[in-house]
């Protein structure tokens, strides 16, 4: 009998426009994988059917967000949309300054510029790619300083996105107050298969923080959905709103970086935000050097207003609801297959846990490059490698980093795709797991040296 108790997570949205997608065989497919290098990165989109690459820019917009489209004022200073947008940060986040950037680098690149000094140290929960690169091109090196459970799959603890304190203290003691330029926070933790921060855990890192007088820099990518997993889980914030949750966050920390391709459901933007005068001061001058004056960074008026209208629909409950509900949605399904994925499931994605459903492929022949390749030969469903590929190779030895965690992502965009097309998903995971003894991994034949996991080609083990 079905419960009559349940609601479940359904979307608060209507569609109003489609955009047809392109079907194509298992020989087509064959063609266009091996000639992307068996790199789901290289394919070209029209090649793909359900596209779940990224969640970063692939957001559908809303009625509201391309009717403030039509509002842009394009004006190269000053452009009214700067400061809805200015205002849009303000309320919602708190943060008192505000320098757009084309996207969330553009925002690291002048942060860890402004901020690192060569030979710092610079401690964070877990990497993110450009996040790290970023801190060593600056002439840091990045810390990772998150707890233990973050790097074992099947650990449930429900914030995986914490910082271990004792190790925090540690570097500190151990490098010096004066070689630690920042505390790097990042909600959610994208590289751990999008796990949350307690708000317990960023209040003790704000008091270490305190104590040795550094600042802490959050990675706001996905703040609200962070939030959300707050509102569900940790004592005394169930009766919180998920746009009161964020603002606490944001009120913990100095400075912040965002991509708002994630969260805040644009196809395109980001921005730096700080509370500290002198910091935006030489942000606001730094930024006409890389991405354009301090009131459009980059990008158009009409972008801003998109942005600044997308900031306010990211944190509604309801919002938040839906689209972790669909990520949730197909994390159950997968676990019905018992098909192995990072637990508990995150909230941008499914993680499919490669090391476990590959055990006979060695990390050095690129386990979760492999099954993300196989997956869209199966049914054109486009994922990405979140392993050993990701992690790059260490800079003083040259060598691979081993990464722990050897994962192909499922990234959901925001309100794009329907139950219909996870249903998908999932029956070709399960698929390709049924045929799961006849892969053999894959040889890495062009190794680009910055971010590889971009533009580095393979080559099957037949
Ligand atoms: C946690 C996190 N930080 C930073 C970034 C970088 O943002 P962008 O891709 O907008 O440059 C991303 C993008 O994927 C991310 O997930």
């Amino acid at each position: 009998m079905p419960n009559s108790k349940k609601r479940s997570w359904a979307e608060p949205f209507k569609i109003k426009m489609v955009e047809p997608l392109s079907m194509t065989t298992i020989q087509d497919r064959q063609r266009y994988i091996q000639e992307a290098g068996y790199n789901t990165f290289l394919l070209r989109s029209k090649d793909v059917y359900i596209d779940l690459l990224t969640d970063s820019g692939t957001s559908a917009m809303s009625d509201r967000q391309w009717a403030g489209i039509m509002l842009g004022d394009e004006a190269y200073a000053g452009s009214e949309n700067f400061y809805r947008l200015e205002d849009s940060v303000k309320r919602f986040y708190g943060y008192k300054y505000l320098i757009p950037t084309h996207q969330g680098r553009g925002a690291e690149h002048l942060l860890s510029r402004i901020l690192i000094k060569d030979g710092d140290y610079i401690p964070g929960n877990m990497y993110f790619t450009t996040t790290r690169l970023h801190q060593e091109l600056a002439g840091g090196t990045f810390v990772d300083v998150i707890i233990d459970e973050a790097h074992d799959p099947e650990n449930l603890f429900k914030f995986k996105g914490n910082i271990d304190t004792d190790k925090l203290i540690k570097l500190i003691e151990s490098k010096g107050a004066d070689k630690i330029p920042y505390i790097c926070v990042a909600t959610t933790v994208n590289m751990a298969g999008g796990q949350p921060i307690s708000m317990q855990n960023l209040k003790e890192v704000r008091n270490v923080a305190d104590k040795y007088g550094i600042d802490i820099v959050h990675d706001m990518t996905r703040v609200a959905e962070n939030a959300y997993m707050i509102q569900q889980h940790e004592e005394g914030y169930s009766n919180k709103s998920v746009a009161e949750i964020v603002k606490e966050i944001c009120s913990l920390t100095d400075h912040a970086t965002m991509s708002a391709k994630k969260d805040a459901l644009v196809n395109i933007g980001g921005f730096l935000a700080t509370n500290k005068e002198d910091v935006y001061t030489e942000a606001s001058n730094w930024v006409v050097v890389y991405e354009g004056l301090h009131t459009y960074g980059g990008l158009a008026g009409r972008d801003m207003e998109a942005m600044a209208i997308g900031i306010a629909e990211s944190v509604q409950d309801d919002h938040i609801r839906a689209r972790i509900g669909q990520v949730h949605y197909l994390g159950e399904k997968l676990l019905s297959y018992n098909i192995p994925v990072v637990m508990p499931l995150g909230t941008h994605g499914i993680f499919l846990d490669a090391k476990r459903i590959l055990p006979h492929v060695p990390q050095d022949n690129y386990p979760a490059q492999t099954l993300a390749a196989e997956l869209y030969l199966d049914s054109g469903v486009r994922s990405m490698e979140r392993g050993i590929v990701s992690a790059g190779r260490n800079e003083e030895t040259g060598k691979h980093n081993y990464p722990k965690l050897e994962l192909v992502r499922l990234t959901i965009p925001r309100r794009v795709y329907t139950q219909a097309h996870m249903d998908v998903v999932a029956e070709s995971v399960l698929s390709v797991y049924e045929n799961r003894d006849k892969i053999k991994g894959m040889e890495m034949v062009y190794e680009p040296k910055y971010l590889r996991f971009f533009q580095a080609k393979f080559k099957k083990i037949e």
